[in-house]
């Protein structure tokens, strides 16, 4: 079953929620990269709000001490998704911007090494039961309340964002293109300090130790759950639908154990184990795999 219209367009085989539009993500080519930019790039339900959430508090005192209170949108923009009225030509340095796109969709000047780019992966049936139950939650996303059609939907890449697969393998075989670091949300899972001190070593930044422990303590998954922000919990009743839930449901490894029956795991390995295990990625599918 095809992706419905109302929700999806594709543009150069990618597909695209249409609160955005061809036009827009066409002129992103040409969009100018500053040399203090950074992209945090991922496929959907990786753990994007997580990193950015991460990034905004290391980069933004305010943030981190609580002396201020602005939107991570507004803070970290979505790229092909405008998420603020702002002129990016003004933005405060560095610019943050969070993106779903595709390694070959990115602004040119990102390609030849201008500007970072941190990409966060995570094991794919993870993302897949967490796109799930995010289709029920965000009105945006077209609902697809049948499990099994929703993952025949996933591994035919006919969601936003289409194949995880081809995302992923598409940045890792790309990675030399770029100034890029790559992360895992279950090693962020596993040892979130870690995961921080990569991200501030990577953007040169140097915070001292009580910094470092306030990040981390705010960015775990109990913490963000209460941050109105983080949960977006501002955003309208008909976008989210939050009496069906909160947009961190979760925030585990190995979920899709939960969901997903014997048939259904031996379906997704068989169409993808052996793709997967072309990728420069040890997966871990539970918290207590070796990482
Ligand atoms: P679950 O649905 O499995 O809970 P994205 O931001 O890319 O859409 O990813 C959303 C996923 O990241 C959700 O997964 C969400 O709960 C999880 N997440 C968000 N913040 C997190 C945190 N601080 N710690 C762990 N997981 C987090």
């Amino acid at each position: 079953m095809e992706p419905s219209k109302e929700y999806l367009f594709k543009y150069k085989g990618f597909y695209f929620s249409v609160i955005t539009s061809p036009e827009y993500v066409a002129s992103l080519e040409d969009f100018e990269i500053k040399d203090s930019d950074v992209f945090l790039v991922t496929y959907p339900k990786s753990g994007t709000v997580w990193t950015q959430n991460i990034l905004s508090l290391i980069v933004h005192e305010g943030h981190r001490n609580g002396t201020e209170n602005v939107d991570n949108m507004e803070r970290i923009p979505w790229l092909e998704y405008k998420s603020t009225d702002k002129d990016y030509a003004n933005f405060p340095l560095p610019r943050i911007f969070a993106s779903h796109l595709p390694y070959y969709l990115v602004p040119r000047d990102l390609r030849n090494k201008r500007g970072r780019v941190i990409y966060v992966t995570r094991n794919p049936k993870d993302v897949m039961v967490s796109y799930y139950h995010f289709s029920k939650f965000m009105s945006t996303v077209e609902e697809v309340p049948d499990f099994n059609i929703f993952m025949e939907r996933f591994l035919a890449g006919k969601v936003l964002a289409s194949s995880w697969m081809d995302h992923v393998a598409g940045w890792y075989s790309h990675a030399e293109d770029f100034n890029i670091l790559f992360l895992t949300y279950e090693e962020m899972k596993k040892d979130l300090r870690s995961a921080v001190l990569k991200i501030c070593n990577f953007l040169g930044r140097k915070l001292s130790e009580e910094e470092l422990d306030s990040v981390v303590q705010q960015a775990t998954f109990e913490n963000m759950r209460k941050d109105p922000r983080a949960n977006y919990e501002n955003l309208p009743d008909d976008i989210a639908a939050k009496d069906k839930g909160s947009f961190l449901r979760k925030g585990t490894v190995g979920d899709w154990k939960n969901i997903m029956t014997v048939a259904q795991n031996e379906r997704f390995d068989k169409e993808l184990e052996e793709k997967i295990k072309t990728l420069p990625i040890k997966f871990m599918w539970d918290i207590n795999d070796e990482m």
